[in-house]
């Protein structure tokens, strides 16, 4: 059996045309059933379905064969005891640095003065700063992170933007770009030697429907 951790929503979705040319049609739809395992219309092959932030804990610990997950997802996990073969080139963001409007934020990093930074991606973060030289000071939220400057909690946020609707909607702006992300598939390396051929096969069948050699 060949186990596929995936995260509903624009993962889920996103991922369907790439198995399909890989052969795999999973066989419910993960917004209208409660099911956690689909199958799939190949008995050896079925998707689970779990948090994104879990995806990569899955694969590593071997609860699913492969998975994928978010370049931000994986960066804020680690990448031990596992294999990234391909950048799917799906679910495309970045991880941006956004303040309330009027907030001089140029200003606050020259002054050196400790900049409070609430975020999910405090790896992301703690790097970015750093590598900057600006010193700050970490809040680890889990969701809503835009309330964040707007309640006094914090300076700014370092969060995913897409089309930046959101930003906008509460009144920040986005002030600086950190890094592009996009979703990776991510293998089991055991998984890799024990189950070669079908992985293989559905890395190959990924690859080739990215243009990918
Ligand atoms: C992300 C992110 C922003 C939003 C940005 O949240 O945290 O809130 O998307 O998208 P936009 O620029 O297109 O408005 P997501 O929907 O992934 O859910 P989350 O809050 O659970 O992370």
């Amino acid at each position: 059996m060949i186990t596929l951790a995936l995260s509903k929503g624009r993962i889920f979705d996103e991922t369907l045309p790439l198995l399909k040319a890989a052969g795999i049609e999973v066989l419910d739809d993960p917004e209208k059933t409660r099911k956690l395992i689909l199958a799939t219309n190949q008995p050896e092959v079925r998707v689970v379905l779990v948090r994104a932030t879990d995806v990569p804990t899955y694969v590593q610990y071997g609860g699913a064969d492969l998975g994928i997950t978010g370049l931000d997802t994986l960066i804020e996990h680690g990448n031990e005891g596992l294999y990234l073969p391909l950048d799917l080139q799906i679910a495309k963001c970045r991880v941006s640095v956004a303040v309330r409007e009027g907030f001089d934020y140029a200003a606050a990093v020259r002054q050196g003065a400790r900049l409070r930074v609430a975020t999910k991606y405090v790896a992301i973060a703690r790097e970015f700063f750093a590598a900057k030289g600006v010193h700050v000071d970490l809040i680890k939220l889990y969701g809503s992170m835009e309330l964040a400057p707007l309640t006094g909690l914090a300076d700014a946020i370092v969060d995913l933007v897409s089309t930046g609707n959101t930003l906008k909607a509460n009144h920040l702006v986005e002030v600086e770009r950190i890094m592009d992300i996009s979703s990776r598939l991510v293998v089991n390396q055991a998984a890799l030697k024990l189950k070669r051929e079908p992985i293989r096969r559905i890395i190959d069948a990924f690859g080739q429907a990215l243009g990918q050699p």
